[in-house]
């Protein structure tokens, strides 16, 4: 596809079919998400993948059965890939820890940076990932998950790692599809947002 269709035909797909991912195509997205841009090159983000019936002990934590019946998008637990993006800020401390960065006084604490550098850096990779999937025919939903700390008991991961939301792919069910809550909302135009010069 081209950068441009991929671009604007990637919607977040909330009705999934239970057909599986093939992992090599899934690992030729992750690639592609590696190459996003890292303050340092810190790289310190991580996908926490769980795929076929595994997924079930995801959801009967995320969405628990009680809940299934009305929830709004009963297919979305379909998806036979959900993926946890992790951060971590530890990687950062040490990366500019390192002789190169040591001046800039940010391996000292996570107080001393003016912005995550550690979220921005799963953020970008996210998108990366999404726009890959997309332009493979894979679909996908960032979201905001509920249930947080069972989640992380569940798959161990540290306190310290930050979990920025769950990615759900598969192949959508298009004519199943309803729209999220936000759909409504119009988009933005590049003359709406941007500043010429000036606040
Ligand atoms: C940080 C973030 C959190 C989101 N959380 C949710 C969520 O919890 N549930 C949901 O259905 N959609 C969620 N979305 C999807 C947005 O609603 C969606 O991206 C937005 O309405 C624009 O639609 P589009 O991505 O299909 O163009 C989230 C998106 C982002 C970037």
């Amino acid at each position: 596809m081209e950068f441009a269709d991929v671009v604007k035909s990637r919607r977040m797909s909330r009705a999934f079919s239970q057909v599986a991912i093939d992992p090599s195509l899934f690992e030729e997205c992750v690639d592609l998400a590696t190459r996003a841009p890292s303050a340092g090159k810190t790289q310190g983000w991580s996908l926490l993948v769980v795929t076929g019936d595994e997924t079930s002990r995801y959801w009967d934590i995320a969405l628990p059965i009680e809940k299934r019946e009305s929830f709004s998008f009963p297919t979305l637990i379909n998806a036979p890939l959900v993926a946890l993006v992790l951060a971590d800020p530890h990687a950062y401390l040490a990366r500019y820890s390192e002789p190169d960065k040591a001046s800039t006084g940010l391996g000292e604490s996570v107080d001393e940076w003016p912005a995550p550098y550690w979220t921005i850096d799963a953020s970008f990779a996210t998108m990366t990932l999404l726009l890959a999937l997309e332009d493979r025919g894979i679909s996908s939903l960032f979201f905001a998950h509920a249930q947080e700390e069972r989640l992380r008991e569940s798959f161990g991961i540290p306190a310290h790692v930050q979990v920025l939301g769950t990615i759900a792919c598969g192949y959508s069910l298009p004519d199943n599809e309803r729209k999220g809550r936000s759909a409504s909302r119009t988009r933005n135009t590049a003359a709406s947002v941007i500043r010429h010069s000036h606040w």
